[in-house]
């Protein structure tokens, strides 16, 4: 796999092992590529590490802060003294400790965590502060068990200092029990995974946070990769609710995105491509966890033929810890609907 994907944080419905796949049929190797759903970043850092200028959107702060970190940013690296920066008492409103311990986050980590975002987030040099930013995602997600937020048992048992169940999955305790006791040395290895995917394209690369909608209304390119939430997959609102909320230092309403919502993903869809017809080229990711759930292969093509030429392609896809969340994901089928 591309080692640049290292310096990536885990992402849910990540692309990392189909990158190969998606560029394959894109006709134009040099120019502008717009990814339209950006999430964890793989599919723009693989684009900008082939040289074209990449143009990435999404609706979430988290991609947003991804995409500024790793795919916009082209020389700024994170050094130790910038992890010291983390550690400088900050003002904050202990949101996290109120908030998440310890369904989510023990005590001790809530606490690092108030003070390490509020201090992120005051950092003036706007390259070191989504820099910091991304390396804390990169560090919530990996102090939960597959980088999700829904198992609450074993945290709440690490809290009350419990370690039959913790000890249960002896790789995720000892890591987990490691960052509690001394977040530096989780943090300084993370940031030089971060530091090996920043590099020069020589491309002055964009990051929007919008609604597609009003994304695709304004941008320009040769070739645009959707991919979107799938119909029957759990909303991205709620896998990363917390996630958001942690950066936001609020609770926040983290409704499901119209992609999630069986009235009306369709329409919102055609919206979307009928929004695209100034882009010549289309790819677009499908997937389906359960057969007859969600938008079919077929349904797609057709709404995409109203506008172009284009083909249905069926990949070879299993999701892995590192790229998805360690859930059972043998059923699921992805495909590309591409325009030729
Ligand atoms: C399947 S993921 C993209 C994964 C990405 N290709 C990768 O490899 O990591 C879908 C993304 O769509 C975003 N999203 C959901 N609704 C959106 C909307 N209306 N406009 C823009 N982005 C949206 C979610 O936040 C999520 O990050």
């Amino acid at each position: 796999m591309f080692s640049k994907f290292q310096s990536l944080p885990s992402y849910f419905g990540g692309k990392r092992k189909l990158v190969k796949q998606i560029f394959k049929p894109i006709k134009k190797t040099d120019g502008v590529f717009i990814d339209a759903f950006l999430g964890g970043g793989s599919v723009s850092l693989y684009a900008k590490a082939k040289g074209y200028k990449v143009i990435s959107n999404d609706i979430a702060f988290r991609s947003y802060i991804i995409g500024r970190a790793i795919i916009a940013n082209n020389s700024v690296t994170l050094e130790d003294e910038d992890l010291a920066r983390l550690f400088v008492q900050s003002k904050n409103n202990g949101f996290i400790r109120q908030t998440y311990c310890p369904k989510v986050f023990v005590s001790k980590t809530a606490d690092f965590l108030d003070n390490a975002v509020a201090a992120a987030l005051s950092v003036e040099n706007e390259n070191k502060r989504y820099l910091l930013l991304h390396l804390l995602i990169k560090f919530i997600l990996a102090c939960r068990q597959f980088g999700q937020f829904s198992n609450t048992r074993v945290t709440k048992d690490l809290e009350a200092r419990k370690f039959d169940r913790p000890l249960r999955s002896r790789l995720y305790a000892s890591r987990n029990i490691r960052m509690i006791q001394n977040p530096m040395l989780t943090l300084r290895k993370l940031k030089d995974q971060i530091n090996h995917g920043i590099f020069d394209n020589h491309q002055n690369n964009e990051i929007h946070q919008k609604d597609v909608l009003d994304f695709l209304k304004d941008v320009q390119g040769d070739v645009v990769y959707f991919d979107p939430p799938y119909l029957g997959s759990n909303p991205y609102e709620v896998e990363y609710g917390v996630l958001e909320d942690v950066l936001a230092g609020k609770k926040l309403a983290n409704e499901p995105s119209a992609f999630n919502r069986e009235d009306i993903a369709s329409e919102f869809m055609e919206k979307m491509f009928a929004a695209a017809t100034h882009i010549p080229q289309w790819i677009v990711s499908l997937g389906q966890n359960k057969k007859d759930v969600g938008i079919t292969p077929e349904r797609l093509l057709e709404m995409v033929r109203k506008h172009r030429k284009a083909e249905v392609q069926m990949l070879e896809h299993k999701w892995i810890m590192n790229n998805a969340v360690g859930r059972d994901q043998k059923d699921n089928i992805e495909y590309l609907i591409v325009t030729v």
